[in-house]
């Protein structure tokens, strides 16, 4: 059972593919950043990881730790951007459905429900820092995992990966419904999508992809 309070963005499509894929050994150092309610934090908890779960919002933190209680499962919640919550803590896995939904200027807001949604002009504001900061976070041989609509582009994702000092791959792909706060923007993220990835017309679909970054051992 998990508790959804009214700040917090319940599960969408991406939200349960990313827990799908999420492959979590017992004994592993987890880290999510921007948990939210804490599905897969609480997943990778009972799968018997050690968790630290992060988000920005004070509801997300405060429903993580129940929905591990909930759960029967310790997960260490923790308020703060990004990575400032695990200072220079080590990890098996980091790993994020990290907001990255491209943004134009003036559909800019604070609130939770943008929080959980927007990612900056290119939609790679967050998914950057992660990337950056994995090896710093990383123990030698962990892996950083995360979700990326297509449209933000595969090979951009790779040469992040790689310029950040860790290997690429594919780990599933599938084909979500198009969301709805894409079609207010689809000509911002047309003119994001370099790779060709969204249908001419209206599109009904996306592709939503699962991409591993591996630190050698
Ligand atoms: C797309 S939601 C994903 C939530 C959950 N992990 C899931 O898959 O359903 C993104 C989450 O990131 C959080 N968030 C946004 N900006 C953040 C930041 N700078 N640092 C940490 N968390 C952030 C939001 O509050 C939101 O809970």
């Amino acid at each position: 059972m998990f508790r959804v309070p009214d700040a917090v963005q319940p599960p969408k499509a991406g939200s349960l593919f990313f827990c799908q894929n999420l492959a979590v050994r017992p004994g592993e150092r987890v880290l999510e950043i921007g948990a939210g309610l804490g599905l897969a934090a609480v997943l990778a908890a009972q799968a018997g990881a050690r968790v630290v779960a992060t988000d920005i919002l004070p509801e997300a933190v405060a429903v993580i730790q129940t929905n591990a209680s909930f759960n029967g499962v310790v997960v260490d919640a923790r308020l703060g951007d990004c990575y400032a919550p695990v200072a220079d803590e080590r990890f098996d896995l980091v790993c994020t459905n990290a907001p990255q939904m491209p943004t134009p200027a003036d559909r800019v807001r604070r609130d939770a429900a943008a929080l959980a949604d927007n990612g900056g002009a290119d939609g790679w504001e967050m998914l950057d820092r992660v990337i950056e900061g994995a090896r710093h976070h990383l123990l030698p041989g962990g892996r950083l995992v995360f979700t990326l609509f297509a449209f933000l582009g595969q090979k951009t994702a790779f040469a992040k990966l790689e310029a950040a000092g860790l290997a690429p791959s594919i780990v599933a792909r599938e084909v979500e419904s198009f969301p709805r706060i894409a079609y207010e923007r689809l000509e911002h993220i047309r003119a994001l999508d370099t790779e060709a990835s969204v249908p001419a017309g209206q599109p009904e679909t996306v592709e939503r992809l699962v991409i591993q970054g591996a630190l050698p051992a």
